[in-house]
């Protein structure tokens, strides 16, 4: 018996050649390499063979399905690495182009300006720090020097809760200087935050809404003084102002925690209605601040002859408004989709010192 292996080999050699893609050329391997394929029943044969026909045509058989094997895994690889170029031409995706902007919303200004207002301070090595919206007395009121029958706490408007803790009412927030007390207590000096978040005073007019934005900052070290404390800030405001020309000025204050006390104003005027700042000849408070109170100090285990630094807090609202030209505030807190759409940011425009604040 002869075995026509040359034939057999060019008529798979060929047929592998044809095959246009992966799954007919695993049919073409079954027909030939397969439990019934053409090459399996030349070996079945063998058995049929006297010894020394047998030794050849195995040999033969061997040497074809060798052949078969590495022509089959060449074409594989051939045919693998033209669908995947094929599949990266179809997939192409070019990330250069913009983002489709209309369909991913708008920032709200307040979330914006906080935003741009933690870029400048994170680059004066201000963290982030945090506190509760609902609050209890100590860290609102006596531990920032404000004790029980203070006048000064009758200005704070403040929300009680019906819950109470060590005696006294929990309470909203009417400042963000809790997160000082936090943050004194929870670590070690120095010092060197910023707290953004929400307040809440009983109140409601043009100005002013029920729950609003602050800033916080805090700087405790060794030797900070109240040079500082204005470098800091003048720099903040013409950082975030984008102008190298905007006047302030800081006024002697009051506040319970903070001695001497300021609040820090910024020029502007007033023209038909609009505000414009950076000219002209009226100011318009941006801020509170002043040098760490000793006795808050004390009150967190801080010894005043060893520590010293400055708070400021700052309306985000007021001064989202200002940069912004946004008149009645109000609307902050409306959720009119509209309003969103004329003052909201392109959410991929994410404030950075470099790349540009607002754009
Ligand atoms: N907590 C004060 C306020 O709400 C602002 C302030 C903070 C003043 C820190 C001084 C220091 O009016």
């Amino acid at each position: 018996m002869t075995l026509d292996v040359g034939s057999l080999r060019d008529q798979a050699l060929a047929a592998i050649d044809a095959a246009a893609d992966l799954r007919a050329l695993d049919e073409v391997r079954v027909s030939y390499l397969g439990k019934k394929g053409a090459v399996t029943g030349l070996l079945k044969q063998l058995g049929g063979m006297d010894p020394d026909s047998r030794k050849e045509a195995g040999r033969q058989i061997n040497e074809l399905k060798d052949r078969l094997e590495s022509a089959l895994g060449e074409r594989k690889a051939g045919l693998q690495a033209a669908a995947l170029e094929a599949r990266l031409q179809a997939e192409r995706v070019d990330v250069t182009l913009p983002a489709r902007e209309e369909q991913v919303g708008r920032i709200h200004p307040v979330s914006q300006v906080t935003d741009e207002i933690i870029a400048i301070f994170a680059d004066m090595g201000f963290a982030v720090a945090e506190g509760p919206d609902v609050e209890d007395d100590f860290h609102n009121f006596e531990a920032l020097n404000l004790p029980k029958e203070h006048p000064a706490r009758q200005m704070h408007d403040t929300f009680y809760l019906e819950a109470e803790q060590n005696g006294a009412p929990l309470l909203l927030r009417t400042h963000t200087s809790p997160v000082q007390i936090r943050t004194m207590l929870a670590g070690k000096p120095p010092f060197r935050i910023i707290a953004p978040g929400r307040t809440y005073r009983v109140d409601s007019d043009m100005t002013h809404t029920p729950m609003f934005h602050q800033v916080e900052g805090l700087l405790i070290d060794r030797r900070t003084h109240m040079g500082h404390l204005k470098g800091c800030l003048i720099d903040f405001v013409r950082s975030y102002f984008e102008s190298d020309r905007i006047p302030v000025r800081f006024r002697p204050s009051y506040f319970p925690f903070t001695e001497p006390s300021a609040e820090m104003d910024i020029g502007c005027k007033r023209s038909q209605g609009e505000l414009v700042v950076g000219e002209g000849s009226d100011w318009l408070e941006i801020l509170g601040c002043g040098m760490v109170h000793p006795k808050v100090l004390r009150a967190v285990n801080l010894d005043p002859d060893e520590w010293q630094g400055f708070a400021f807090g700052m309306g985000i609202d007021r001064v989202a408004m200002l940069k912004y030209g946004i008149p009645d505030l109000r609307t902050f807190f409306e959720a009119d989709l509209r309003w969103l759409k004329h003052y909201g940011f392109m959410p991929l425009d994410v404030p950075t010192l470099a790349g540009g604040l607002s754009r």
